[in-house]
C-alpha cells in the first residue's frame, strides 16, 4: 500500500524520483502553474520543453521530462490541469483527478513528490485522495510479477498550512483506503466472493475496527421469515447471508441507516440473462460494498453519528432450486410479493433489508444498488440516480454527493407507474411497466420503506464498474461509486445536518432573509 506523507520542503530539496506538477494553457503555449515550494524551480526551459513535447496543458494530459539542473527529482511528470476556474485556483476534482493521473502512470516508481498546486486545504485533501485512488490496482489473480503502485508520496503544502492539511490528509487516507477496499470486493470474483465470504471478510473487519457485526446466516434468515433473501439466494449452493455492521457513537444525536444490494453474482436465476449480460455480473454487490466501506470509514474517521449497515448477500442462480417466475414470496414483515422476474431480485433482497433496518427507526434511510439497466441506460456509466420519497432528502442526498465529488442526479418516482406493480395474486409484484424500469425499482422499494423515515435509493448500475480505461482518478473494473457520498452524508449528519430538513435555496438567499428581519 502506498504511504503518503506530507511536507513543506521545497520540490527541489526532495530526494524523491519524481515530481509531479501541474501545467495550465498559456498564451504562448503551456505553463507550470506555480505550486506550494515549487517557487522558481521549473521556470527556467521548462515551458519550452513541455511547448517542445506537445503538451498543451489540458486536463488529464501527462507528459515527462527531465528536470532542471540542481532539482532533487531527477525526473518530472507534468500533468495537464486545463485553465483554471475561478482567479482562486482549481477545483477540488480537478485536483483530484490530475493526483489520480499521476499516480497511476507512474505506477512501478518508489518515490513521488506532489508539487500541484493545492492553495486550499479542501485542495490538499483532494491530491491526497487523488493520488490514493490513483494507485489502486487490482492485481491477486496476476501470478506474473506486476508494476507495484508507488511506493511512497510525498505532498509539499505551504507552510502555513501544515496542520490542517496533515488532519485533510488523514481523512483522505481513510476514504482513499475505503474506496479501494470496496473496489477490491467487486473485483473479486463470484468463486471467491460470495455470501457466506462475504459476510466472515465484513466480521473480520469488524473485529480489527471495533465494530459490532451480526451475520443471520439461511437458518436465521429462515426463522426470522425473510423471504425475499431467501427466495432470491434458493437456487444457489451458495447460502444467502443478511449482515449488520454498526458505528456507533457516544455523543451521537443522529442515525443513519444504508442499506446495500449484494448480489455475489447475478445470473438472472430462471429468467436467466444472455450471454453479454451475463458476464459482467459479478458486479452486483457494488451497493453492499459501498454500505460496508462507508460505515469502517464513518468508525475510522470516528464520525459522532450512528450509522448501520445492512447488506443483503444472495447469490441468484437457476437450478432445480431456484425461485420460479410466478412464486409469492413471504417477505420479513409478512407482506407477498409475486416474483414476475427472477431477474428483478436485487429489490426483493433491499425489501426484506429496508424492512429490518427500519426497525430501528433511524433517522434516514438510504439504499444503494445495482438495480436496474434502464438507470444505466438513463444515466450512462459516469453518473448515479437518486431517487427519494421527499425532494428534501433527496436533495441532501445529491448535495452530499457534490461534495464527496461523486456524480449524481435526481430521478422521479412517477406515481402513475405504482400500478403496473399491481399483481393478480400477492401484495405486490417484483416487475411491472418497462419503460421507466429504473423508476419502477424505486417505487418497489418504496413500498418498504417505513412511512415517515426519509429515504433514498440510489441506483449506481452504471457507474459501479468501468468497462472502459482508466480516467482521472477511475480505474477499470470496481470503482468504489457511492462510499464517498455515504460517508460525506454521514459527516453531514455528524455536523448537525437534520436528514429531514430541507436545504436552505442559496446561501444568498437566506443571508437576504437574514437582512429582513
Ligand atoms: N443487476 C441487474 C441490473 C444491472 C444491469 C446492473 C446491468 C448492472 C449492469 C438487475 O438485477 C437486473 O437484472 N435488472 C433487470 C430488472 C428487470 C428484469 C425488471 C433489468 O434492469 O433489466
Ligand atoms: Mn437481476
Ligand atoms: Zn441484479
Amino acid at each position: 500500500m502506498t504511504e503518503l506523507t506530507v511536507t513543506t520542503t521545497s520540490v527541489a530539496s526532495l530526494p524523491a524520483e519524481w515530481a509531479v506538477i501541474g501545467v495550465a494553457p498559456g498564451a504562448e503555449g503551456p505553463v507550470p502553474v506555480p505550486g506550494p515550494g515549487t517557487s522558481g524551480s521549473f521556470d527556467d526551459g521548462i515551458p519550452r520543453l513541455l511547448a517542445g513535447l506537445g503538451a498543451t496543458g489540458a486536463p488529464g494530459e501527462t507528459v515527462a521530462l527531465p528536470a532542471p539542473a540542481g532539482i532533487g527529482p531527477g525526473l518530472v511528470l507534468a500533468v495537464g490541469l486545463g485553465p483554471a476556474d475561478e482567479p482562486g485556483g482549481y477545483d477540488p476534482e480537478v485536483m483530484r483527478r490530475a493526483a489520480g493521473v499521476a499516480t497511476r502512470t507512474l505506477s512501478g516508481a518508489d518515490t513521488v513528490a506532489l508539487a500541484l498546486p493545492a492553495r486550499t486545504t479542501e485542495a490538499v485533501e483532494a491530491v491526497a485522495l487523488g493520488a490514493l485512488l490513483g494507485t489502486y490496482a487490482f492485481t491477486a489473480y496476476r501470478t506474473a510479477a506486476q508494476r507495484a503502485p508507488v511506493r511512497t508520496v510525498t505532498m509539499v503544502v505551504d507552510p502555513g498550512r501544515l496542520t490542517p492539511a496533515q488532519a485533510a490528509v488523514g481523512r483522505a487516507l481513510v476514504l482513499g483506503r475505503e474506496v479501494n477496499r470496496a473496489r477490491d470486493l467487486v473485483n473479486t470474483p463470484a468463486n471467491d466472493l460470495y455470501p457466506e465470504s462475504f459476510a466472515t471478510t465484513v466480521a473480520a473487519a469488524g473485529r480489527e475496527h471495533g465494530l459490532a457485526v451480526d451475520v443471520l446466516d439461511e437458518d436465521a434468515l429462515a426463522a426470522g421469515g425473510y423471504g425475499g433473501i431467501l427466495g432470491v439466494g434458493q437456487g444457489s449452493v451458495r447460502p444467502p447471508r443478511l449482515v449488520r455492521i454498526a458505528h456507533t457513537h457516544p455523543g451521537a444525536t443522529t442515525s443513519l441507516a444504508f442499506v446495500g444490494k449484494g448480489i455475489t453474482y447475478d445470473s438472472g436465476g430462471i429468467s436467466l440473462k444472455p450471454v453479454g449480460a451475463n458476464e459482467i455480473m459479478k458486479r452486483d454487490m457494488a451497493g453492499a460494498a459501498a454500505v460496508f466501506a462507508a460505515v469502517l470509514a464513518a468508525a475510522r474517521l470516528g464520525l459522532r453519528v450512528d450509522v448501520t449497515g445492512w447488506l443483503a448477500l444472495a447469490e441468484n442462480m437457476p437450478s432445480g432450486s431456484a425461485l420460479r417466475p410466478g412464486d409469492v414470496l413471504r417477505m420479513y414483515g409478512g407482506r407477498t410479493v409475486e416474483v414476475l422476474n427472477t431477474d428483478a431480485e436485487g429489490r426483493l433482497v433491499l425489501a426484506d433489508a429496508l424492512v429490518r433496518a427500519g426497525e430501528e427507526r433511524p433517522d434516514a434511510i438510504v439504499d444503494v444498488a445495482t438495480l436496474t439497466a434502464a438507470t444505466r441506460f438513463g444515466l450512462g456509466d459516469h453518473v448515479f440516480a437518486v431517487m427519494a420519497a421527499d425532494d428534501a432528502f433527496r436533495d441532501r442526498v445529491l448535495a452530499a454527493a457534490g461534495e464527496a465529488g461523486e456524480r449524481a442526479w435526481p430521478m422521479p418516482l412517477p406515481p402513475e407507474l405504482r400500478r403496473s406493480l399491481d399483481s393478480r395474486v400477492a401484495d405486490i409484484a417484483n416487475h411491472g411497466e418497462r419503460m421507466g424500469g429504473g423508476l419502477v425499482a424505486g417505487l418497489f422499494l418504496r413500498e418498504f420503506v417505513p412511512a415517515g423515515v426519509p429515504w433514498a435509493h440510489l441506483d449506481i448500475a452504471g457507474p459501479a464498474f468501468n468497462e472502459g480505461e482508466p480516467h482521472g482518478c477511475t480505474p477499470s473494473g470496481g470503482t468504489g461509486c457511492a462510499v464517498r457520498t455515504l460517508v460525506r452524508l454521514a459527516e453531514n449528519a455528524a455536523a448537525g445536518e437534520d436528514p429531514a430538513r430541507r436545504i436552505p435555496a442559496t446561501a444568498a438567499a437566506t443571508d437576504g432573509r437574514a437582512g429582513e428581519r
